[in-house]
């Protein structure tokens, strides 16, 4: 039993065989999946998708790297988003500055709109953060009581525990997979598993040894197999603890 908590399954990669990849997800033992959207059309695909598919929930929100493209508009239509049954989640949203040095203060007043949100439909927040650990960091401590999940972890072990301590779960992907990737080996460590979750985030961030291919839901597994073995627990143990944290946090009944 895992569950996939990031899959871009709305992404155009996966126009052409969603079927198959569906069926990969399923044989590999993965029975949940939380569709991300990022922007107005993947937030619609990934509605889609979920109301089509048992087991699979959605979250929609607007990415950092378009916070300078998100009018009134699509807030309004955000929040009748944000009703649905299977809309179990608000993101992907946050901060980026990796690839949008110039656009900071949008992204921090369009990720505030979004954990308001949060706040006000009592669902979780999937947050991006890529260069900005310290800004995520004093942009979400005003807040109390937050839920949600750093998602592909970027960071420390210790920041990791300051962003628990704020409310928040730590997911992990592919990198803790890769042989050098010293830092997330050390979060999936240290981290309580009761605070952590798993995901791939694909089609991006292939697991080792598939490393720059396209990623699916399937590879959740090699990700969780790496944490079990860190964590010194049975794949089992790993699986079924990370799927329960993920249910209780999405409120999603078994
Ligand atoms: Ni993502």
């Amino acid at each position: 039993m895992l569950f996939d908590t990031h899959t871009h399954l709305n992404a155009k990669e996966f126009e052409e065989d969603l079927d198959e990849v569906l069926s990969r997800a399923s044989d590999a033992g993965v029975s949940y999946m939380m569709v991300i959207g990022f922007d107005q059309e993947t937030n619609r695909r990934a509605i889609e998708i979920a109301s089509k598919y048992p087991n699979i929930y959605a979250s929609v929100g607007f990415h950092p790297t378009i916070a300078h493209e998100v009018n009134d508009e699509d807030f309004v239509l955000l929040e009748q988003q944000l009703k649905h049954s299977q809309v179990v989640a608000v993101g992907e949203c946050g901060l980026d500055l990796h690839w949008h040095k110039d656009t900071l203060d949008q992204q921090i007043e369009v990720f505030n709109h979004q954990i308001a949100l949060s706040k006000k439909y009592d669902k979780p927040l999937v947050i991006h953060m890529r260069d900005v650990t310290e800004k995520m960091y004093e942009t979400l401590k005003p807040y109390q009581q937050l839920s949600g999940i750093m998602h592909a972890f970027p960071s420390s072990p210790e920041m990791a525990e300051r962003f628990i301590e704020l409310g928040l779960h730590i997911s992990l992907g592919g990198p803790v997979t890769f042989k050098n990737a010293k830092t997330p080996k050390e979060v999936a460590q240290k981290v309580d598993v009761s605070k952590l979750l798993i995901e791939t985030d694909s089609p991006f961030l292939s697991p080792h040894p598939f490393r720059g291919k396209r990623n699916e839901p399937a590879k959740v597994r090699l990700v969780a197999e790496e944490i079990a073995k860190l964590k010194e627990m049975s794949l089992e143990e790993l699986a079924t603890t990370t799927t329960r944290n993920a249910l209780t946090l999405f409120r999603i009944k078994e």
